[in-house]
């Protein structure tokens, strides 16, 4: 009988990652993040360099391949099952602009590549070795162009660590099963953890008897990738910071936009004690205590160039923005937060949203419309809102051509029960219910 690998330098390889889309990973979106706070970002009307560490199943890299044909973007991994899929799917959309490597993070360290304008790396970093890390970091600091941006996503204190005894748990009910296949140890582990929460052990922790009952009806392929792995490592993300910073590079922001907004998603109470509080990884580190974070995506540059302010508001000026298939109407909006419901400002996104119901506007026109002349940050902050809450994008500065890769790719998507819809205009995709019928 074969013998399945199970894990792989302490990784789960026996069963694939499910599929993952984050508009925060495509290009257009790190560009904007990056202008957003008056720094240069690579040009995507040239062409550019875009590498993902642990592309898993690249669902990211297949829709920016489609949108950005005058990008080259490459993907590395060492589950060559994963790869297999992706590339099929590559070959279904007829993309050339797309190579996926198949290797692991020391050897791929120890590979000579042309330098790359981006780099990015979600749902992996947290979940593998120190000496992994380390790898990706002498990655980082070897293959990347000045002027480039890192994104990474991780597991952040102090948020996460309410999950490190589920973790142990059904690590436990991992090694308690020799010879079973994680999809088997899933599914135990589920069992386990519905009787315990039955049987209300995780009572005393506020809205945890509700999330353990949602993560218990997610897939195996997600929930083995998510807590069977050998390392789950949620980190400080001052000291995660120290350790980019000594690869070379600088930390930027969030690209998660709402994070950069400190005036809306540090709770009013701790406003005060937050101005007091000057140096920036204390800053952070208390930022980090008072939202409870458990996940970061943090951008960072190598040598950033700041704009002048001039360069900065013009740059922002030509900027055109579009609404997203999930727009809501012009009424009183909420935006669902981490730290709890906001409630926008009725006369200017009501203003706002009626602007942009009409078709892509430019930060220019939007600057003209009475509510907001003389308002530029409140306009400049109210639309990254809008874009993080993927009610708006930002469009691209330049035409997308070929849509038969694009309709291909959506067909593709749908055979796969991928529900994307690609918005080439905003070179990005969004999330779709499966039962709605989409086209591309
Ligand atoms: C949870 S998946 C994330 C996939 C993708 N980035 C996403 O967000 O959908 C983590 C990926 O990292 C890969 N991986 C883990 N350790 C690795 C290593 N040492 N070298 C290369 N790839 C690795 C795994 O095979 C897996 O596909």
């Amino acid at each position: 009988m074969k013998t399945v690998i199970k894990k792989q330098q302490g990784y789960v390889v026996d069963l694939p990652y499910s599929f993952s889309f984050y508009q925060e990973m495509q290009p257009l979106w790190l560009v904007s993040a990056a202008g957003f706070i008056g720094l240069q970002a690579p040009k995507l009307t040239e062409p550019f360099r875009y590498c993902e560490l642990g592309c898993g199943l690249a669902v990211n890299l297949l829709v920016a391949a489609a949108l950005y044909p005058q990008g080259h973007f490459v993907g590395v991994d060492f589950n060559a099952e994963q790869l297999e899929l992706a590339r099929r799917g590559a070959e279904a959309a007829g993309l050339s602009n797309i190579e996926l490597v198949h290797a692991d993070f020391a050897s791929l360290a120890a590979q000579q590549h042309q330098p790359f304008d981006f780099m990015v790396c979600h749902g992996t970093w947290s979940w593998i070795s120190p000496q992994n890390q380390q790898q990706i970091l002498r990655t980082v600091q070897q293959h990347l162009n000045s002027g480039a941006l890192f994104y990474l996503h991780y597991m952040c204190q102090p948020g996460s660590d309410r999950m490190r005894p589920v973790q142990q748990l059904i690590k436990r009910v991992d090694c308690s099963l020799p010879g079973q296949s994680s999809a088997q140890s899933i599914e135990q582990a589920k069992h386990l953890l519905r009787q315990l929460n039955q049987a209300g052990v995780f009572s005393h922790q506020p809205g945890m008897t509700e999330h353990l009952a949602a993560l218990c009806e997610r897939d195996a392929n997600y929930l083995a990738h998510e807590f069977l792995t050998d390392y789950w490592l949620p980190e400080h993300s001052a000291d995660l910071h120290q350790r980019v910073v000594q690869a070379g590079l600088s930390y930027l922001c969030s690209a998660n936009l709402f994070d950069n907004l400190d005036f809306l998603s540090v709770p009013a109470e701790v406003q005060p004690i937050l101005a007091t509080v000057k140096d920036p990884a204390l800053r952070e580190t208390l930022k980090d205590l008072a939202r409870n974070q458990q996940q970061r995506q943090d951008l960072f540059q190598v040598q950033p160039k700041p704009l002048s302010p001039a360069l900065q508001l013009s740059t922002v000026q030509a900027m055109q923005f579009q609404l997203l298939p999930h727009a809501p109407e012009a009424e009183a909006l909420r935006f669902q937060t981490p730290i709890g419901e906001i409630l926008a400002p009725e006369a200017l996104f009501s203003t706002l949203l009626t602007r942009l119901q009409q078709g892509k506007t430019s930060f220019k026109d939007l600057q003209q419309l009475p509510v907001f002349q003389q308002q530029t940050a409140v306009l400049l902050q109210a639309l990254q809102m809008l874009i993080w809450a993927k009610y708006l994008h930002p469009v691209l500065p330049f035409q997308p051509s070929d849509s038969q890769q694009q309709q291909q790719l959506a067909t593709w998507f749908r055979q796969q029960g991928i529900a994307l819809q690609l918005i080439p205009q905003c070179g990005t995709a969004v999330h779709f219910p499966l039962t709605t019928e989409f086209t591309s």
